[in-house]
């Protein structure tokens, strides 16, 4: 691979540089309050901004936050994100109240060497996300008026053909940051010769969203374990009535093919948790996956299929997982996913967690983040890298 990395930009020397940096900040917020539920991808980003820092570089660090309409929103803002990253660099984040404005401009201009500035969203503004090639141009020359170079460490954004992602790079000399160095290190080694046997577990909602990764995987894994939502459109394709679960009643026919060419790779749930609502004090039971009562959902794998799917994993020496198994995030409806969870972390198998969900969920359910071998900031990203896709923010960075 030929792109340029952070240490190539560090050895040409910092001091009185400024450094343009793209982050993925879309942290989670509570709805309430406002506040970060999971800063992950704050803490995943500061190898990157320290090493910068302690060079001596100017550093200006942009991101997205949610999706916003190219509009100011404040729901939206970055301004939390940049007193917590503040508060993990151990220095203070000087904020933009915009993102190429007068407040940006004054706040770059001002920056001493080894001084930090974050830019408000970048969504803000049509420009980042615009379809039109001029319109997304206009806004990176504004953007890569800011930095002498610029550094991509925001891997969950890089399967965005957008301003910041795409075109600044072009503008400007640019470098993969810590983070996205590493992993598309670790992605290539699951598409590249994965050790054996190689097993995929996938959940979350829809078998729309994982129809083209679960294509590209089938030839190359040894076993594919589905749960989440999307076990139910598999479920109904083998035949079964799924009560009121989540259903995807246009793509029964597509899984019943996926089934039928999977050479029996493909193991779906034997039980379920079926409960009377979508709430987490709902009435619930263990039921087989064959016998969901019609005025109940399935929220959550049961156990047999938790400790079927733990066996598939015991024999695993490379697993990747996508998705949580359930509605983990009310306790009732957690146990799919921390039951797989923890079958992972008892490998010896080097395993990979991709996505923002899933991640949080291991963080959520109190895990040891440091029984993975690694847990991607990235999930359309990392389901794309291994479709094989080409990725935009990488392909820029290779030009
Ligand atoms: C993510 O959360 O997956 C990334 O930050 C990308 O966000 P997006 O899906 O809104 O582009
Ligand atoms: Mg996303």
């Amino acid at each position: 691979m030929s792109i340029r990395n952070l240490d190539d930009l560090l050895g040409e020397g910092m001091s009185g540089r400024r450094v343009l940096v793209r982050a993925d900040l879309n942290v989670p917020l509570d709805k309430q309050s406002g506040e970060i539920t999971d800063d992950g991808r704050i803490r995943a980003v500061l190898p990157t901004l320290s090493a910068l820092v302690q060079a001596g570089a100017k550093v200006v660090v942009c991101s997205h936050l949610g999706r916003p309409k190219g509009a100011p929103d404040p729901q939206f803002s970055l301004r939390p994100v940049a007193g917590r990253l503040g508060e993990l660099l151990g220095a203070p984040v000087h904020f933009a109240k915009d993102t190429v404005g007068d407040s940006a401009r004054s706040i770059v201009e001002g920056l001493a060497d080894g001084q930090v500035a974050l830019l408000e969203n970048l969504r803000f503004n049509k420009g980042e996300t615009s379809k039109d090639d001029a319109e997304r141009g206009a806004f990176a020359d504004q953007l890569a008026a800011f930095g002498d170079a610029y550094v991509d460490d925001a891997f969950g954004a890089v399967h965005r053909k957008h301003a910041s992602v795409y075109d600044v790079p072009a503008r400007l000399p640019h470098v993969a940051g810590r983070l996205v160095l590493r992993e598309v290190e670790v992605l290539s080694k699951l598409t590249g010769d994965p050790e054996r046997p190689y097993v995929v577990v996938l959940g979350g909602s829809k078998v729309s969203d994982k129809l083209a990764v679960i294509e590209a995987l089938l030839p190359t894994v040894d076993r594919l374990l589905i749960g989440g939502g999307m076990c139910f459109t598999f479920l109904k394709a083998q035949g079964h009535e799924v009560g009121s679960s989540l259903l995807e009643e246009e793509m029964v026919e597509t899984c019943r093919n996926l089934l039928e060419r999977s050479g029996g790779k493909i193991m779906l749930p034997v039980d379920v948790v079926a409960a009377d609502a979508f709430a987490p004090d709902a009435t619930h039971d263990t039921v087989p996956a064959d016998g969901i009562p019609s005025h109940r959902l399935g929220l959550d794998i049961g156990p047999e299929t938790v400790a079927g799917f733990a066996a598939a994993l015991s024999q695993a020496k490379t697993i990747f997982w996508n998705g949580p198994m359930g509605v983990f995030e009310m306790a009732a409806f957690a146990n799919g996913t921390r039951g797989v969870a923890e079958a992972i972390t008892k490998t010896d198998a080097f395993s990979v967690v991709g996505g923002g969900d899933s991640a949080a969920a291991v963080r959520a359910l109190g895990l040891d983040e440091s029984s993975f071998g690694h847990i991607s900031t990235g999930g359309g990203a990392s389901l794309e890298y291994l479709e094989g896709k080409t990725l935009p923010g990488i392909a820029a960075l290779e030009n």
